[in-house]
């Protein structure tokens, strides 16, 4: 039995996330993803849209996955390697060397990203169209306002 095992965060769960666990979870037999707790979260200085228990339970729901389980500190890593029997640790490339320290109790990879797609990308775009809104809010208002006016 081979064990993966990958960590992250899966705000606004995307396709670079889908491809980058079907690839870890296509290296062995079973995949356990750790999901970032908005606790964790908040200590790295990341702040989700969507809120942990969904998160998880949009991880846990993968086919590709088998267990997922909260990340709630730096230092647990270790641990879970050696309570799930762990081969090999695995993550996207932006994480390249990060992780090397592992090397000492399994397998470590470093897959690569997907371009163009990224959670802090989306966040960006919504926050876009949301002013874009209110600006369109602002000139529908206005524009109330002066018919309102011509008949004073
Ligand atoms: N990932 C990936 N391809 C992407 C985005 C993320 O392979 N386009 C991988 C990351 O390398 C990581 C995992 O998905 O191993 C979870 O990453 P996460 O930080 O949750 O996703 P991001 O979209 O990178 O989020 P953010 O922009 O908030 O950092």
């Amino acid at each position: 039995m081979k064990t993966i095992l990958t960590y992250g965060t899966f705000d606004l769960f995307h396709i670079g996330h889908l491809r980058l666990l079907q690839r870890l979870g296509a290296l062995g037999d079973r995949l356990i993803v750790g999901v970032s707790t908005d606790e964790f979260n908040h200590l790295k200085g990341k702040k989700t849209v969507v809120p942990f228990a969904d998160r998880i339970e949009i991880v846990r729901a993968l086919a590709c996955v088998d267990q997922a389980i909260p990340e709630t500190c730096w230092e647990q890593k270790v641990d879970d390697i050696k309570q799930h029997g762990v081969s090999i640790f695995g993550m996207g490339n932006d994480w390249t060397g990060r992780f090397d320290e592992l090397k000492a109790h399994c397998e470590v990879v470093y897959l690569p990203r997907t371009e163009g797609v990224s959670s802090t990308h989306i966040r960006k775009t919504l926050k876009i169209l949301d002013q874009t809104h209110v600006e369109e809010l602002k000139h529908a208002l206005d524009l109330i306002s002066s018919i309102i006016d011509r008949f004073d």
